[in-house]
């Protein structure tokens, strides 16, 4: 097969599809990469360094995804890139479509095989979306704590507090990968922290591993509004699989009873995120003030840390990659349901159920629409 790898074109995105270790890989198992000129160089990864993984840079995006039989990139196709995607082409990416009715028609009207990364899914949970939301999760509780600072807008309370005077209260909402990070580092650092989860089962797991200074509480309407009231910084971190977009949790309502110069970091942004006010931005101008508090609402968050997110998506998508070019899209997804699941379009039909629902739009059965 022949894989390429375009350089991002998002806003502030330092990630790259490929590493030259992957690049290594898909050649040692007898594809061709193409990976246009300087399209890891942000990631710390110099041209020549995937020259000598055995990759042939191109000196266009065109280029790539011309010759490509599967594009490997991070973040969804843009609509620069829209018209670049093709019949029978494969494009492995994060695509978030129930966020993005335009991406989604845009994918469909290529008829394109989509692979969404955040919805490839093993029974034990989501291998591709895991080791951003262990990034995004960990950078959270960074970006909490520094806009706490007066200078930045914030309320002035330091965080870990210093001795006789009281640490930041940080709530986190959603226990999962994401929150279970932004927790851990948030409790590093010394504030008070309470984690808010609906399963019982993860509940159970986060007191059993987490700090003393680290609260799991389950997450009903009347927890989630004290607990927000008495927040120095709130992060979103919850997800409903599937595909879903994330829930309006948090209501302007809440956003009243905190003090002025709180934080809001929602890292469910790419699902929609979780309050009523939440809307995306970008590193360019990462956040907005509502109600007196400020939000952060960066949807590529890993980005600011790119080589570390981009060594760990790439470690993680490789496996799913291989597959895919040693066997073919048909093949391989017919032999890994964990994959199967992932593919979202494919011949210009919605596969994804939930993002059908959001849309209203008609989707086929995945096994149907491969043939299988
Ligand atoms: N902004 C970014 O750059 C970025 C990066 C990585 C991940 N994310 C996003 O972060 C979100 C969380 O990802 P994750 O990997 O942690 O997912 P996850 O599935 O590991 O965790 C989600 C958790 O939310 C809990 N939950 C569901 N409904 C809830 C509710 N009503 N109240 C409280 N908890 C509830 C679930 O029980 C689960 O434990 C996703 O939307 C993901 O796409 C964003």
């Amino acid at each position: 097969m022949k894989i390429g790898c375009p350089k991002e074109i998002k806003n502030r995105e330092y990630r790259v599809g490929l590493t030259p270790a992957a690049v290594a890989a898909y050649v040692r198992a007898g594809h061709e990469v193409f990976v246009e000129k300087s399209a890891g160089i942000e990631a710390g990864f110099p041209d020549a360094e995937y020259e000598l993984a055995g990759a042939r840079i191109s000196h266009e995006a065109d280029e790539v995804w011309q010759a490509a039989d599967m594009i490997v990139k991070v973040k969804e196709p843009l609509p620069a890139e829209y018209a670049r995607m093709r019949e029978s082409q494969i494009v492995y990416a994060y695509f978030h479509f129930a966020a993005d009715r335009e991406l989604t028609d845009a994918c469909l009207k290529s008829r394109a095989s989509c692979v969404a990364y955040e919805l490839v899914a093993e029974s034990w949970g989501l291998p591709l979306l895991q080791p951003m939301s262990e990034v995004a999760g960990r950078m959270s509780a960074i970006m909490g704590a520094y806009y706490l600072g007066k200078h930045n807008g914030g309320s002035g309370v330091l965080p870990m507090g210093v001795p006789g005077v009281a640490p930041a209260n940080i709530t986190v909402i959603g226990g999962g990968t994401v929150g279970i990070n932004a927790a851990r580092v948030a409790a590093g650092i010394g504030a008070r922290v309470s984690i808010l989860d609906v399963s019982q089962k993860r509940l159970a797991y986060l007191a059993e591993v987490m700090p003393a200074n680290c609260a799991p509480l389950f997450s009903d309407p009347l927890t989630l509004a004290r607990e927000m009231a008495a927040s120095d910084v709130v992060i979103g971190a919850v997800l409903i699989p599937g595909g879903s977009k994330a829930p309006r949790l948090i209501t302007r309502e809440h956003l009243k009873t905190m003090r002025n110069g709180s934080v809001f970091v929602d890292v469910a942004i790419d699902q929609g995120g979780i309050a009523a006010t939440s809307r995306a931005t970008s590193h360019d101008n990462p956040v907005f003030i509502e109600e007196g508090v400020v939000h952060y609402c960066v949807a590529n968050m890993p980005s600011a840390y790119g080589r570390t997110a981009t060594l760990a998506l790439s470690n993680a998508t490789i496996k799913y990659g291989l597959e895919i070019a040693n066997r073919g899209l048909k093949d391989a997804c017919g032999n890994d349901e964990a994959l199967l699941k992932g593919l979202s379009t494919h011949k210009g039909e919605l596969l994804v159920k939930p993002v059908a629902d959001t849309f209203g739009i008609k989707r086929k059965c995945p096994k149907e629409a491969l043939g299988l």
